[in-house]
């Protein structure tokens, strides 16, 4: 059979990389001094390593159906890949603990609400859910990576090098999840609702913990601050309708994340990060 997506023999590698947070103080507020883009960022990290492990294992319950060969490589990569996000986030996440975000608290619910998902519906259900959240993932990884107004957003700290990095494989093995669901059988109804469903819970969850978190932030108890940071929200590169309706896209029969071409923004940021000059070369173990 023909090859109808380029990512059909894309191969995907697991790169073991480190980061490290200074260990003086960080700005509280990561994020360019900004409110709520700081608590936004803090509570998906948090969400992370247990959204990566419940990722890693709804692909992996379907391993042993896999024939095609490339199609086994690539889960392999992507597995290798989402258990180092999950840990560089882990890291992260105490960190942002100590400097006061709700890191910990944001983990156990995620946990919870996961492990409850996995007990109501099943398997095929399940890696549906997690092709729907790599769609999310790979739609921010990629604004982040195209949108020059989304990277100054980021500083130039270690926060910046974390993000980048995982924006990058995200991007690399986006389709990874999707496929695999369609070669066990997935069908699109299936897989239309569990976006629609996910797309309900995320966004719920999110604005919920990211609340929560700003309402232990005594910076939020200052009107002022509070009103301009949400109202900067409407010029935000990740809200914008183009991201909405690239996000819904999904919900469209037929719909192949390789829809949107990728191939420019991993040449180039492969080279930015991890080429000879590589800003994150260093990185590496
Ligand atoms: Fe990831
Ligand atoms: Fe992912």
């Amino acid at each position: 059979m023909a090859h109808p997506h380029p990512s059909d023999d894309r191969v995907i590698k697991t790169r073991r990389i480190k980061f490290n947070y200074p260990s003086g103080s960080m700005d509280k507020h990561y994020v360019q001094g900004d409110l709520v883009m700081s608590h936004v960022v803090a509570v998906l990290s948090a969400m992370f390593p247990e959204g990566e492990d419940f990722f890693v294992r709804s692909v992996r319950h379907f391993a042993d159906d896999i024939t095609d060969p490339v199609l086994r490589q690539q889960v392999a990569g992507f597995t290798g890949q989402e258990v180092t996000h999950g840990r560089e986030h882990r890291a992260l996440n105490e960190r942002l603990q100590q400097m006061g975000y709700p890191t910990r608290r944001v983990d156990r619910d995620v946990k919870r609400g996961l492990a409850m998902q996995m007990r109501l519906f099943g398997p095929h259900y399940n890696l549906a859910t997690t092709a729907a959240l790599e769609h999310y993932t790979a739609t921010l990884a990629e604004v982040l990576l195209t949108d020059p107004k989304a990277q100054e957003l980021l500083g130039d700290g270690e926060v910046r090098s974390l993000l980048l990095w995982h924006a990058l494989e995200e991007s690399e093995h986006r389709a990874v999840a999707f496929d695999v669901f369609r070669a066990t059988g997935g069908s699109e109804r299936t897989r239309i609702w569990a976006m629609r469903r996910t797309t309900f819970f995320f966004t719920l969850s999110t604005i919920i913990h990211t609340l929560l978190s700003m309402l232990g932030d005594r910076a939020t108890y200052n009107p002022i601050r509070t009103a301009k940071s949400f109202a900067a929200l409407r010029h935000s590169p990740f809200l914008q309708r183009s991201v909405i309706r690239r996000l819904r896209a999904y919900n469209r029969p037929g719909f192949h994340p390789d829809d949107f071409d990728n191939t420019e923004i991993l040449e180039t940021w492969t080279a930015e990060l991890f080429g000879k000059q590589g800003q994150l070369a260093d990185h590496l173990r």
